[in-house]
């Protein structure tokens, strides 16, 4: 079956987008299945840089794109993608699924306000609406797409949810944001008329096509160590970034899925709260910052950096039965003298091979590393390009052993190597389709 799902293997921004986007020419759909517009996925093709938060990355190779029913659909910021998209000349050959539930604007204000509410414990969410969306998806209140084209429907379901909503944040938040029923209603309707014909069965479109052997990508936002249930919890977002989400997400069951790629960068980042047992405090956690342009696609915060982690690697292989890894931004940590890697944690004077389920555990590890030789540093991106354009075997050589370990550590083959944010700095090693 030519189907393939691409993650994260780490904590988000490790270059799904740029990857997706390379694979996808040889695709016919690509489909997001889980997160919204907390989600940042930048391709840069030529001297055009795009920047996506929910539509399938595969757009720019003119594919069909579909938004499954897993993913929270912000309308406004969606509306916003197809008309960029439209206005450089982009053919948007849409299906957003009718099931998918929609981030309202009170969402987004409950965001921040339970931010600020947890004070030091805040998770530094993008106040994108995620969280309270999913809250309000589990809870059974939710506002589904199918639910906005009906006016009976649209009206009974605010009128259950709207009064809640103004409760909860006059009453148990003392806000004064207020949240009217007629400014909620036409901000539907709005929307509805700019939407509306994309709008379909994305799960029984997906499936026709599995059966006419068509090739599928299923692209995953964030990453694994954000997944509600296998990252570091409560520091993660409200989803399953998990390979097993695109199941869910898309509508299709476990065995209509043929490849899993975990895609890493060459090193680690973080952006919000939480433990990242590698992290770099010092001049080379900033010159990883400055050189990779470690800075939020969605919120512009400055990514934390660190060296390269393998107790994540090798958890990320296991929660998403990986097959293959892209390994990106290799180019980055060229020029160090010296390179590192993770390859167990210390806890209490014992070595931990596995990733902990405690917080409190996580936060005392102390990373167990392995010091390698770095390779040079390339500082035009055009000499990246012209090593891109040479085999694997042309690379320098301390990059290969780099790339070795990592295999080794993974137990899995590295499928694609990223040396730049260009789709040419790129050498695939393993085709999908
Ligand atoms: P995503 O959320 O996983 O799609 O990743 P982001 O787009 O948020 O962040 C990755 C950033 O790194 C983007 O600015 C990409 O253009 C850039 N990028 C991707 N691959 C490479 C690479 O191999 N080298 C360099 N220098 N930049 C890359
Ligand atoms: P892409 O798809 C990196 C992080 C936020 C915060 C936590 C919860 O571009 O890799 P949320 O708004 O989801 O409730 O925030 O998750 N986060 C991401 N970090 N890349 C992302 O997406 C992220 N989406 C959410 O910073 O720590
Ligand atoms: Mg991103």
């Amino acid at each position: 079956m030519p189907t393939a799902v691409i993650v994260g293997g780490q904590f988000g921004d490790c270059g799904k987008g740029k990857i997706v986007d390379y694979y996808a020419k040889d695709a016919d759909i690509v489909v997001r299945f889980q997160g919204g517009s907390n989600a940042g996925h930048t391709v840069v093709v030529g001297d055009e840089t795009f920047k996506f938060h929910l539509i399938p990355s595969g757009v720019i190779q003119n594919k069909r794109v579909i938004i499954g029913n897993g993913v929270v659909v912000d309308l406004e910021v969606l509306n916003k993608e197809i008309e960029t998209l439209k206005s450089k000349g982009k053919n948007v050959d849409l299906l957003i699924s009718d099931r998918a539930n929609i981030v309202l604007p009170f969402h987004k204000t409950l965001d921040g306000i339970e931010e600020t509410f947890r004070g030091k414990s805040e998770v530094g969410t993008t106040r994108r609406g995620i969280g309270p969306t999913y809250t309000d998806k589990v809870a059974r209140s939710g506002l589904r797409v199918i639910d906005i084209l009906d006016d009976d429907v649209l009206n009974q379901k605010l009128d259950e949810l709207i009064p809640i909503k103004q409760r909860i944040l006059r009453d148990v938040f003392q806000s004064k944001e207020t949240v009217s029923k007629g400014n909620i209603l036409s901000y539907c309707l709005k929307y509805r008329e700019k939407i509306k014909d994309y709008v379909g069965d994305a799960s029984l479109e997906i499936d026709q096509a599995i059966k006419q052997k068509k090739k599928i990508l299923f692209e995953g936002a964030q990453g694994t160590l954000l997944d509600i249930d296998h990252g570091t919890y409560p520091y993660v977002t409200s989803s399953n970034p998990v390979a097993g989400g695109a199941c869910i997400g898309a509508g299709i069951g476990p065995k209509k899925i043929d490849t899993v790629i975990g895609v890493l960068k060459g090193y680690i980042t973080r952006v919000g709260a939480g433990p990242l047992p590698t992290e770099l405090k010092d001049h080379t956690g900033d010159r990883i910052r400055e050189k990779g342009k470690e800075f939020g696609t969605t919120t512009g915060r400055p990514r934390r950096c660190g060296w390269f982690d393998g107790v994540i690697l090798r958890y990320a292989v296991r929660v998403n039965s990986l097959d293959g890894l892209a390994i990106t931004k290799l180019d980055v940590l060229g020029g160090l003298e010296k390179v590192k890697i993770c390859t167990a944690y210390k806890f209490n004077g014992k070595i931990l091979n596995e990733f902990p389920a405690s917080l409190k555990v996580l936060e005392r590890c102390e990373p167990v590393y392995e010091e390698l030789d770095g390779w040079p540093d390339f500082t035009e991106e055009e000499e990246w390009k012209k090593i891109a354009k040479k085999r694997y075997v042309d690379l320098p050589k301390e990059l290969k052993i780099y790339l070795e370990r990592i295999e080794k550590i993974a137990g899995i083959p590295i499928y694609l190597i990223s040396v730049g944010p260009e789709r040419e700095s790129t050498i695939c090693l393993k085709k999908i389709f």
